[in-house]
């Protein structure tokens, strides 16, 4: 059977930036920015980007392009016993994407609450986050009801993840043609709005005033490290899954860079606009930076909102807002989906894609209702914080390995240089061999030594347990595979 295949080169771009540029680059990018010595935090990110990032990128672009498979099978061509680790790529994948979409949920309701005017979280934006959208209990301990409202935004999320991928890169393909350019359109106009309000420069001097001596500090280089990391969406078999369905022959390391470049630039980007937004409130509430300036779920479900609410013409840019999330949000779930879906569908060729996409989506929308208690929150937190620390960087780890010693680096390299305009030196081989294990060995021990010696978010140890077994889960399959296979 002939396989699938993007339209144009162009297309698969949008797929991969689309992928790539979500919720992080909101949310995580330009807090991270701030809190790590402002405009020196670039000095790390961009090496991350140039010596981990771009090199990992080909990587999983060549594999998947080369051998025409999704993650579990190309690893498989390599060698049988390394097909755990495309497994435990895409059951990380499965993981995320199941909370991934219970924020894409919360944006959803809230895009359809701005249509009211006054907003409805004009008095208390926290409180209407928390109590009203999450209905969030008192701990995790007590699990609590499950939001109706979010259960139906989450159904509908589901929905249009299935509508998207249901007939694999065919309807990808025509979707990511919305969904990519869209929220960097909604992100040019709130810039115009952030940039414009009095305070904005102020907030962008916090977000963007250099700090050298933060450099010294070992956490910034790994926060820059894990950031490259998620951002890129490496290590779930996305980035591979993809690139199968692109012509052999297809430019690799030129995708590699535009796919990275662009979605760094959008990174650097959304800083203006999140620090402009940051400054007005400070200034309004005559408060310091340091006090509104926050990362993740409460600067996109708090202070956003409340700044919003205090606009002149409020409803209109908090319609603008969410729907950037959303779209923001909905190609990164379905670039996760469509990586499951490729694997199952390169073992089973027989069962159809539609097939395929309606069960997945069904069992994921099911796993997620979990997402939608009054717990919800405190469990993404846990299950995000697990995964993204260890798990990925495990499979990075993995793949490094793999490709570098065992698959053979300069073999991959000339591959790609074969097809590529923007030759691949050598430095690559060093890079996948040494220099990207060694670093995330390390990221991931001190990681692994902080969380032995503080328990992460202080949640009590049962509710800790489901992290690890987020990541102990997947690992083993890679490490069980490994030595069945080699009976
Ligand atoms: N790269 C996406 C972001 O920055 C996150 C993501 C992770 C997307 C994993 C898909 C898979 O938000």
């Amino acid at each position: 059977m002939k396989r699938e295949r993007w339209t144009s080169r162009t297309i698969f771009l949008f797929a991969a930036i689309g992928s790539a540029v979500g919720l992080g680059n909101i949310w995580r990018f330009p807090y991270l920015a701030y809190e790590y010595g402002g405009g020196a935090f670039l000095i790390p990110y961009l090496l991350a980007l140039f010596i981990i990032g771009i090199p990992l990128m080909i990587l999983e672009f060549a594999i998947g392009q080369k051998l025409q498979r999704g993650a579990v099978d190309a690893f498989k061509t390599i060698n049988h016993r390394l097909s755990g680790i495309g497994v435990g790529a895409i059951l990380a994948g499965f993981i995320v994407v199941i909370y991934y979409a219970a924020v894409i949920a919360w944006s959803l309701l809230f895009f359809v609450n701005s249509f009211n005017s006054p907003l409805p979280w004009i008095e208390d934006a926290k409180g209407y986050f928390f109590n009203n959208v999450l209905g969030i209990s008192e701990s995790v301990n007590v699990i609590g009801g499950v939001s109706l409202p979010l259960l139906f935004a989450l159904l509908a999320v589901w929905i249009m993840i299935y509508l998207s991928v249901r007939k694999g890169v065919k309807s990808v393909g025509k979707v990511v043609l919305v969904t990519m350019p869209l929220p960097i359109i909604l992100l040019a106009i709130l810039f115009i709005r952030g940039i414009t309000l009095p305070g904005a420069l102020e907030g962008i001097v916090y977000y963007l005033k250099p700090d050298f001596s933060a450099l010294f500090d070992t956490e910034i280089w790994l926060a820059a490290i894990s950031q490259i990391f998620f951002t890129l969406s490496l290590g779930f078999g996305i980035m591979i899954a993809y690139a199968s369905f692109n012509k052999e022959t297809q430019d690799v390391s030129g995708d590699a860079y535009i796919t990275s470049i662009t979605n760094s630039l959008i990174s650097l980007f959304a800083g203006f606009v999140v620090f402009s937004v940051i400054g007005y409130m400070a200034t309004v509430n005559s408060l310091g930076i340091e006090e509104v300036a926050t990362s993740g779920p409460g600067l996109a479900f708090v202070v956003f909102p409340q700044a919003l609410a205090l606009m002149p013409l409020s409803w209109f840019f908090a319609i603008l807002f969410f729907l950037m999330l959303f779209t923001l949000g909905i190609d990164s779930a379905f670039s996760l989906i469509e990586a499951v879906n490729t694997a199952i569908k390169d073992r089973y060729p027989k069962v159809s894609k539609n097939k395929i996409a309606i069960a997945v989506c069904a069992v994921s929308f099911i796993l997620g209702v979990i997402f939608v208690t009054g717990a919800g929150l405190y469990f993404l937190d846990i299950v995000d914080h697990f995964v993204t620390n260890y798990t990925l960087v495990a499979i990075g780890i993995f793949e490094c390995l793999a490709i570098g010693w065992i698959y053979g680096a300069g073999k991959l390299r000339s591959y790609v240089n074969k097809v590529s305009r923007f030759k691949v030196g050598s430095w690559w081989d060093v890079s996948i061999k040494y220099i990207i294990p060694i670093a995330l060995l390390v990221l991931l021990v001190s990681q692994l030594i902080t969380d032995i010696q503080t328990p992460y978010g202080g949640y009590p140890s049962w509710a800790l347990a489901i992290g690890w077994a987020a990541v102990i889960i997947p690992l083993l399959i890679v490490f069980g595979i490994a030595v069945r296979k080699g009976e």
